[in-house]
């Protein structure tokens, strides 16, 4: 009885808009879901440095050095802000760490695939951080404070990851036959992995009803999705460059419908089988076992405090 009492004014409180905070009643599985959710997204963070790490040492020129490094540097602190977020709901950060490198706890798929050209740079901050972007917004308004705060800080900076992203495509696709020729197959290797970050079809998503229940997700995964379509291929069509669906048709509605994704290939990855899951991970292992005595320090030192 007190539980179904709990459970009705969660969610009166959810229905009004009004944000649950770590120390209010919650129903087990909407924690749980949030702990899976938001420890996805900060290894997503973290892990997607790694693709555009590759590229700290070769970049073109000191101001495009800087500005990749700053990039960089802004997705290990969203990392952190969602760790922190993330914590609130009683998982410690070793317990995070712990379940990605055990393959218990996952992260966006895209970040599994390769970065062979400069041009890749400009296609993540372009499509990579754009998808994110479209996702995050509608995070903002999520139904868990901490992670609702969370996401306005990172929003603001994703935007300009998105806008360095697409200066660097711009660009190149008005450069030399060589440039604009690598810009697109950028575009082409890094358009399927964005649209599969949204997750499978509505209809697939397992998580979805419940979620949209509790106000953790506002909108589907299939509707960001489409926003993100829509949004991007008029940029694409600004630049020069060409769409990487030959089925992409404007309807009527102001939408565009497209191809399917290939859903086998998204599942493969997910299961660890993508290009460069192995390296990613191994890379991940190998940078927390050498940072061990930093954090040993950051402890003593905050303990001497
Ligand atoms: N990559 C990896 N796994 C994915 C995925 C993807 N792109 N899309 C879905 N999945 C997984 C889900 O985690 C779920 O598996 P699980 O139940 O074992 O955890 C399964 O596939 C079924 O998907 P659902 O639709 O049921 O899952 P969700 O309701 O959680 O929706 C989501 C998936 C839309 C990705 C949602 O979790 C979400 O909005 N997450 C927060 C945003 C996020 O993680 N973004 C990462 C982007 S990276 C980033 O922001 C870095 C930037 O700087 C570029």
């Amino acid at each position: 009885m007190e539980d179904q009492n709990n459970m009705e004014r969660f969610q009166a409180k959810i229905d009004a808009g009004i944000k649950i905070e770590p120390k209010d009643w919650m129903p087990e599985k909407y924690r749980q879901t949030l702990v899976r959710q938001m420890s996805q997204h900060a290894h997503s963070e973290v892990i997607g440095m790694q693709p555009e790490g590759n590229w700290l040492t070769r970049a073109p020129s000191l101001r495009a050095k800087k500005i990749l490094m700053a990039k960089i540097q802004d997705e290990g602190g969203h990392g952190l802000y969602l760790y922190c977020a993330a914590e609130t709901l009683g998982v410690s950060r070793d317990k995070f760490i712990e379940w990605l490198h055990q393959g218990k706890a996952k992260y966006a798929s895209v970040f599994n695939y390769p970065s062979p050209t400069w041009a890749d740079m400009g296609a993540i901050g372009w499509l990579v951080d754009g998808a994110a972007i479209v996702n995050q917004v509608s995070l903002q308004r999520t139904s868990y404070g901490p992670y609702s705060r969370a996401m306005v800080k990172i929003c603001k900076e994703e935007s300009f990851h998105q806008r360095q992203g697409y200066e660097i495509m711009a660009t190149l696709a008005k450069g030399t036959k060589e440039q604009k020729e690598m810009a697109q197959g950028a575009l082409d290797r890094w358009w399927w992995p964005s649209l599969m970050m949204f997750g499978p079809h509505d209809s697939e998503s397992a998580n979805t009803k419940d979620s949209m229940k509790w106000g953790i997700k506002l909108e589907t995964n299939d509707d960001l999705r489409q926003q993100f379509i829509d949004k991007t291929i008029p940029q694409i069509e600004l630049i020069g460059l060409k769409i990487p669906d030959e089925n992409a048709v404007l309807q009527e509605n102001g939408s565009y419908k497209t191809s399917d994704i290939d859903w086998d290939e998204f599942w493969n990855v997910i299961k660890g089988n993508g290009p460069c899951n192995v390296q990613r991970l191994k890379h991940h292992v190998k940078a927390h076992e050498e940072g061990a005595w930093v954090r040993e320090a950051a402890i003593a030192y905050g303990e001497k405090q």
